[in-house]
């Protein structure tokens, strides 16, 4: 049966709106078509809505949820760590039994600072790498995220003039792009033009290893091995952004997958399974310099209750056979939505990299930042209401995650309303050709 309407989500909207500023509690929400949707409950790769509908969960509270909701190890670690206080603002064992877990899993890093989100974590990456060069600039790629911050928000998305080399927000000033030199991801030679200019003066080179944020674009053959090339003859510091790949793409993320090891790490969301902990890791002699001078600061820093989260998520993602699922699961559901747009003649792509999909339509394969900025959202999102009145609830933009609790079984059924909904979608008006 197909769900008609949302009267109960509509109205809290409509209430949340009248205390809460735009009535959700972050910007991105709002995007959610038909309008945002509120919540009472969810378990496994499952959510169930303030009218009472179930969805199959592809947007895993846009991607911390790795384990699925309600997971029992980890649900058992948080609850019985509450009862135990709330934060001590001291020292606990937790702090280093869970560093100590991020130490083993990553190739190369030696040292862990914990913080509470991917935004502060790029920022003290940063600052780290300011302290340790002396210089004063980065080089970040464009399309590519690092938190909402006024240092790191720009250079994300096209501007009303269509350029992506612009400020992210209004109330950021000019002078934050001057800091900055933007580099389109996977063109070596533009970084070495950079980082080989000493007038750049960039401290530090940013990347998602395996672009997320803007299609699933994974980095060309090299590319990787390259940046680190270029940071070791530049001295300069590299930084995987793993906020999205980590503990997702393998159990030692992007590093392991791809072999490259860069200075620095960032993670947030799946280290701890949607618990608000962020990590800066990496070479030991970048972090130690909170010892001597650099200030890495947070009342939140290291809380034990979701360090115990933290430690919880780790040892289940460090099961056998977690990894070899996602990369099946994931297959079967690039392969099932590209089958269901084969048989709706719409022009669209799927990328999928484990347990992270993407589907774009109206471009070409997917696998350029132009391709992604001129894909047909108008389209996707009509899609994605037809979607949710199929129980499917899915992320704006795209991209589809994959959790441990979603079965075989749970993929064929999602892969199974796509291929309505899509007919559907089509069927309300021309897609794209
Ligand atoms: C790659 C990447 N870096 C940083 C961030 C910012 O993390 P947070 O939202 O926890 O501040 C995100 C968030 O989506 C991200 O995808």
């Amino acid at each position: 049966m197909l769900i008609e309407s949302w009267p109960a989500s509509e109205a809290a909207w409509a209430r949340a709106k009248k205390s809460l500023a735009g009535g959700v509690s972050t910007g991105m929400r709002a995007s959610m078509k038909p309008h945002p949707l509120f919540f009472s409950s969810a378990s496994g790769p499952r959510m169930t809505d303030l009218d009472g509908n179930t969805y199959l969960d592809h947007v895993l509270g846009w991607g911390p949820v790795i384990l699925g909701h309600g997971h029992p190890g980890l649900t058992e670690a948080v609850a019985s760590r509450i009862s135990l206080g709330a934060t001590y603002g001291a020292g606990h064992a937790l702090e280093y039994e869970a560093a100590e877990r991020v130490v083993a899993a990553i190739p190369g890093v030696e040292r862990v600072l914990w913080s509470n989100t991917g935004s502060e974590a790029n920022q003290v990456a940063l600052r780290l790498a300011r302290a340790a060069t002396g210089r004063k600039r980065f080089a970040k790629m464009l399309g590519h995220y690092h938190g909402w911050s006024d240092t790191f928000l720009l250079g994300y998305r096209p501007d009303s003039a269509g350029s992506v080399e612009s400020l992210g927000s209004a109330g950021q000033l000019d002078s934050a792009l001057s800091d900055v030199s933007l580099v389109p991801f996977g063109d070596l030679d533009a970084a070495a033009a950079v980082l080989k200019n000493q007038e750049s003066d960039i401290a530090a080179v940013f990347v998602e290893p395996v672009l997320c944020n803007s299609g699933v674009i994974a980095p060309p053959e090299g590319y990787l091995a390259g940046l680190r090339e270029l940071c070791d003859a530049t001295d300069t510091v590299l930084v995987f952004d793993e906020v999205i790949t980590g503990f997702r793409l393998a159990y030692g993320g992007a590093v392991e997958r791809y072999g490259v090891q860069p200075d620095l790490v960032v993670l947030a969301k799946a280290i701890a399974g949607g618990y608000p902990v962020s990590a800066i890791a990496g070479r030991a002699s970048l972090l130690e310099q909170v010892t001597s001078g650099v200030v890495h600061a947070g009342t939140y820093n290291g809380n034990p209750v979701v360090l115990a989260a933290t430690v919880a998520t780790l040892e289940a993602l460090g099961a056998d056979g977690i990894y070899p699922a996602f990369e099946a699961r994931g297959q079967e559901l690039a392969t099932g939505m590209r089958s269901a747009i084969a048989a709706s003649g719409v022009l669209g792509a799927v990328n999928q990299i484990g347990p992270v999909v993407q589907v774009l339509f109206g471009t070409g394969d997917g696998s350029t930042l132009d391709q992604f900025f001129a894909g047909d959202q108008v389209f996707y999102d009509r899609l994605i209401v037809h979607l949710l009145r199929r129980g499917v609830f899915a992320l704006p933009g795209g991209r589809w995650y994959l959790s441990t609790a979603h079965t075989a079984d749970d993929v064929a059924t999602t892969v199974q309303a796509f291929a309505e909904a899509l007919s559907a979608t089509v069927g309300d008006g021309p897609g794209p050709a």
